[in-house]
């Protein structure tokens, strides 16, 4: 039988960052108590709660004094340049960091969400179940992949969810999203490259903390790709997201993945195959048109 928890004491690692505020504001919306880790930039939602995760001692400090029911780890360095380029911070905060996170976790009997993402896998297939090898083409994506294997290994109880280009409507951590730079872009009658030979699975992130809830709240475990429903390249997404907001489509610039030289590999398509979500959660992953309607909304207020 399912179980079905509520409120709850809810740590959130990365509640400052695009996800972990989304996540925050909804559970605090809901009645959940809500503490909000950030190591930089003090999160808007939740309790504050200023720790990095690479300090262990620190982590332990924070759990003994929160004792959180679940644990939602999205702190990571998310940029996959970066990554490549400096490979020892990279390991140090999504390795090290998750290794303290899922530690602390087990020593108080914490329920653990991991966020994790597509670039586990290596893009030659596209449409990628949860029962797929990954095979990592980046240092990004192999920090993740060992993070989830170091969640698996130390805790009976827990959740790995995978997500894919994640949007919203607000900049977080400093940094705004592709949806809000391709906007500002249109909207200034700029010309930007955008991809045409690249997939995924985009993932507006007020939908993907909706189903993180649902997945909490009934206590799931195993791994779910919990990104949007809908397989399209970058350059098609902006195309959607253009005509959406009523901004000229002609203004995009179609380019290949050749044109950069990014220091670190992309997947070609990284797409998630979300029939196991879609089949057992109540709040369904959202097809791109229906998210996209759904950001304009949130634009709006
Ligand atoms: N963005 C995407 O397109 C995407 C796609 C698939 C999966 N994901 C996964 O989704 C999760 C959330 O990503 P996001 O895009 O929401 O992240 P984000 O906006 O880049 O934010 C990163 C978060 O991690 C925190 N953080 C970084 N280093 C830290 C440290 N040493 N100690 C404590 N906190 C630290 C940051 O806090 P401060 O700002 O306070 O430092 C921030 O809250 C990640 O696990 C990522 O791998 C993201």
């Amino acid at each position: 039988m399912e179980t079905q928890w509520f409120p709850l004491k809810l740590l959130i690692t990365g509640a400052s960052g695009l996800f972990g505020s989304k996540l925050a504001e909804i559970a605090t919306s809901k009645g959940y108590d809500v503490y909000s880790g950030y190591s930089k930039d003090k999160p808007t939602y939740g309790v504050p709660t200023h720790f990095d995760i690479t300090e262990k001692i620190k982590v332990e400090k924070v759990f003994s004094k929160v004792i959180p029911e679940v644990v939602v780890h999205a702190a990571t360095l998310t940029d996959v340049d970066k990554c490549e380029v400096n490979k020892d911070l990279a390991w140090k905060i999504n390795v090290e960091g998750t290794k303290n996170i899922v530690e602390a976790a087990k020593k108080n009997n914490a329920f653990l969400v991991y966020v994790s993402t597509d670039y586990v896998f290596n893009g030659e297939k596209g449409n990628y179940k949860e029962t797929d090898p990954p095979e990592p083409l980046n240092y990004y994506g192999l920090t993740k992949l060992k993070s989830e294997e170091l969640v698996e290994n130390t805790l009976e109880e827990h959740c790995v969810v995978r997500a894919s280009v994640i949007y919203g409507a607000q900049p977080a951590a400093g940094k705004i999203n592709f949806a809000l730079w391709l906007i500002n872009k249109l909207e200034n009658k700029e010309s930007p490259k955008v991809l045409v030979d690249q997939w995924n699975s985009p993932t507006l992130n007020t939908n993907m903390a909706n189903m993180t809830l649902e997945i909490i709240e009934r206590k799931l475990t195993g791994i779910y790709h919990i990104s949007g429903a809908t397989r399209i390249s970058r350059y098609e997404f902006a195309k959607e997201l253009a005509q959406t907001f009523h901004l000229e489509t002609e203004l995009l610039v179609p380019t290949n993945m050749t044109q950069f030289s990014w220091p670190a590999k992309r997947p070609k398509d990284s797409s998630l195959d979300i029939t196991k979500a879609q089949q057992t959660l109540k709040n369904k992953p959202l097809q791109a048109q229906e998210a996209l309607e759904q950001l304009k909304k949130e634009l709006n207020n």
